[in-house]
């Protein structure tokens, strides 16, 4: 071998070794821009499906203080969770004895539409305590928000309860829709939970 062929071998060795670099190089740059470009174009599916900080606040739960709710009353203002009205009741002894016996004109007064209400408040007062019922304050006919009546207007009992002004539905104390009204169900009952005696969370 003379000494031209191995100068040229040596010199095609190179050539082919910077090629082969160029080629990795160009190889590299070209996913580089691809995954940018993969990203840049889920962006904007990413954002969509990522809850903005208001729309997480408006399904957060609630903090109410009840503290100061006498029985007989409603708690007011009404709080809101998830943009609906929250009716929060205390009730006495009387009326938690009422809503044991007083079921004859009620709809379903065993809550068995378990659409309605958690499991834990499927019972005669339709909450987590008896002297505490919280509702949704939304009619179950067409969503008109109800009345809270606190006595004589629930002719049937006498005891109080709710009233929708918008077609004449009524339910009792315990959010239990009367037979024969327009709305079909009774209240709905939230999820909700005491953090103590005084406060509940709602959601
Ligand atoms: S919306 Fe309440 S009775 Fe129709």
């Amino acid at each position: 071998m003379s000494d031209g062929d191995v100068v040229r071998d040596a010199s095609q060795e190179a050539g082919e070794a910077a090629s082969s670099s160029r080629r990795y190089f160009l190889i590299q740059a070209t996913s580089a821009v691809g995954a940018v470009g993969a990203v840049g174009a889920a962006w904007p599916f990413v954002m969509y499906w990522t809850p903005s900080a208001k729309a997480r606040a408006l399904g957060a739960p609630v903090r109410v203080d009840v503290s100061k709710l006498a029985p007989g009353e409603m708690l007011s203002p009404i709080v809101a969770w998830r943009g609906k009205p929250i009716f929060i009741v205390a009730r006495d002894k009387a009326t938690i004895d009422a809503l044991k016996v007083d079921t004859a004109e009620l709809a379903d007064p065993d809550s068995v539409n378990p659409e309605q209400q958690p499991d834990f408040a499927a019972n005669a007062w339709r909450s987590e305590r008896p002297e505490i019922g919280v509702y949704l304050g939304i009619c179950t006919h067409l969503g008109c928000s109800p009345k809270h009546v606190v006595s004589n207007n629930f002719e049937d009992t006498g005891q109080g309860g709710f009233f929708c002004p918008c077609h004449g539905s009524k339910f009792d104390l315990a959010g239990r829709v009367v037979k024969g009204v327009p709305a079909p169900d009774n209240l709905e009952v939230p999820p909700y939970r005491f953090e103590s005696d005084s406060v509940i969370i709602i959601g």
